[in-house]
């Protein structure tokens, strides 16, 4: 079976990690500016200072993106770069650089899809209390409300936020992410519920436009599997996925959140403050979403538990990979499993878990049109006589592939993958280290530009539209 002709093959970035030019053209600060300059906060003390240098290298890279057939770029705008104060003035120059991104794009014939915040913040915001501070949900709507108007004739498809868990979870409660707050649970529920007020309020705007594209919101997707049947361990594995997965798509996709959940905030005292008027909002808007995004990794294996019980069986606790994951509350932890494969940095590799996650989603969300906004492989590159052969990353973008057909052959709406990422770029904590893209940036020789393998790989599955899959 060949894809669907309307099946989108895509590859991804994000603003902060590869623009770089921080601070021209009339950019504003952003919370990462700041965050990745403390010290001890990124590997290596790397920021996104000049990043892979898009800002301006862009015509060189979505060349090689059209060269590699590439029909759909999903990038993010920077925010700070069309209100350099969050909710000011607007900075025409932030507006034609997205202009001249865009125009690059469909000169090839590529589809611009288009993140709004992939978490870099406009310090200002931060400094206010970011996510925590209602302003900031408010701010956002307006700046969405610029970008649809400015970009809005030629960007036909819109994700408002990427992955609330992670910015929201890593900021408040992991405290690895700016604002760089460990432990404060309320403020952590309590910024989510501000996304999604933000998510709601931005796709009624949309949708009142009228500008007949479509919108929706991307989630890194955790899917739980318990570590074996005990009811305590199934117990946990419901809890993970209410927790990581129902908080952030239940609001969204059916209005309301996950009663398991508030219930137990209400036991705790965690309960965000909310009014009538936000979760009416929150409510009435959820039928307009016209897709979900997810990006996919990993699933996650758990197993309950006790800070008095130690379960031996499943000693070895992976690294802290789920950022909302309640384990401050001491209920359920991931584990790492002997008969499982995991990447370099302790990541399972199973697309069956997706497969398997696609099933879940749908039957509590019905048959939803979905996009895999990412999927790929985080690893350091070999390299032999000079050629970049990342075999591991063609093979695992393969199985994840033959997991996205198979899941359409069964039935799941799946219109398009993305791979992250389209070109090596700054990972958040990891530097340039893990690498992930088709397209390998020489730091030892002034960024230029490499294709790997698996570059020449995709190509070709574009070409032939994965029928060898
Ligand atoms: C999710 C994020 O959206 C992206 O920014 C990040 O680099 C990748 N996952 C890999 O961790």
């Amino acid at each position: 079976m060949k894809f669907p002709h309307d099946f989108l093959f895509g590859a991804a970035s994000a603003s902060y990690q590869i623009e770089g030019a921080w601070n021209e053209d009339g950019k504003g600060v952003t919370n990462w500016d700041v965050f990745s300059k403390i010290p001890g906060k990124t590997y290596n003390q790397t920021n996104g200072d000049v990043a892979i240098d898009h800002y301006h290298r862009f015509q060189e890279d979505i060349r090689l993106m059209a060269e590699m057939g590439l029909e759909s770029y999903r990038f993010s705008i920077s925010w700070a770069r069309i209100l350099p104060t969050g909710d000011g003035e607007i900075n025409e120059k932030g507006i034609e650089f997205y202009n001249r991104v865009i125009d690059e794009c469909l000169q090839y014939g590529i589809v611009p899809f288009v993140t709004l915040y992939h978490w870099d913040l406009p310090v200002t915001l931060e400094e206010d209390g970011g996510w925590t501070n209602k302003r900031t949900a408010e701010a956002f709507v307006k700046y969405a409300e610029i970008c649809f108007h400015a970009f809005g004739d030629r960007v036909k498809h819109w994700i408002t936020f990427n992955e609330t868990v992670m910015f929201c979870g890593l900021g408040y409660v992991k405290g690895a992410h700016p604002p760089g707050i460990q432990n404060d649970v309320p403020r952590y529920f309590q910024a989510t519920h501000y996304v999604f007020y933000a998510h709601a309020k931005t796709v009624q705007l949309y949708k009142q436009l009228k500008q007949y594209g479509e919108i929706g919101i991307t989630h890194v997707f955790l899917p739980a599997y318990s570590v074996d049947d005990q009811p305590s361990n199934k117990l946990a594995e419901r809890h993970a996925n209410e927790y990581e997965t129902f908080w952030f798509y239940d609001p969204v996709l059916k209005g309301e959140y996950p009663s398991y959940v508030i219930e137990q905030l209400k036991e705790k005292g965690w309960m965000p403050n909310w009014t009538s008027e936000e979760l009416e909002m929150i409510k009435q808007n959820a039928e307009k979403n016209d897709f979900i995004g997810l990006n996919y990794y990993q699933p996650i294996r758990v197993e309950r538990y006790d800070k008095d019980i130690r379960n031996e069986k499943h000693s070895r606790e992976t690294s802290t990979l789920a950022p909302g994951n309640p384990s401050f509350d001491g209920f359920y932890r991931t584990v790492r499993m002997e008969d499982k494969t995991y990447t370099k940095w302790g990541w399972e590799i199973s697309p069956k878990g997706f497969l398997d996650g696609l099933h879940m989603l749908k039957e509590r969300y019905g048959n939803i049109k979905m996009y895999v906004t990412e999927n790929g492989l985080g690893d350091e590159d070999p390299i032999i006589d000079g050629e970049i052969v990342d075999v591991p990353r063609i093979k695992y973008i393969e199985e994840h592939l033959k997991a996205v057909k198979r899941a359409i052959q069964e039935g799941i709406h799946l219109k398009g993958y993305y791979a992250w990422s389209v070109i090596d770029l700054l990972s958040w904590l990891n530097g340039y280290k893990k690498q992930y893209g088709f397209i390998f940036v020489d730091h030892n020789d002034n960024l230029k530009r490499k294709k790997k393998l698996s570059f020449h790989w995709y190509k070709h599955i574009i070409e032939t539209r994965g029928e060898e899959l």
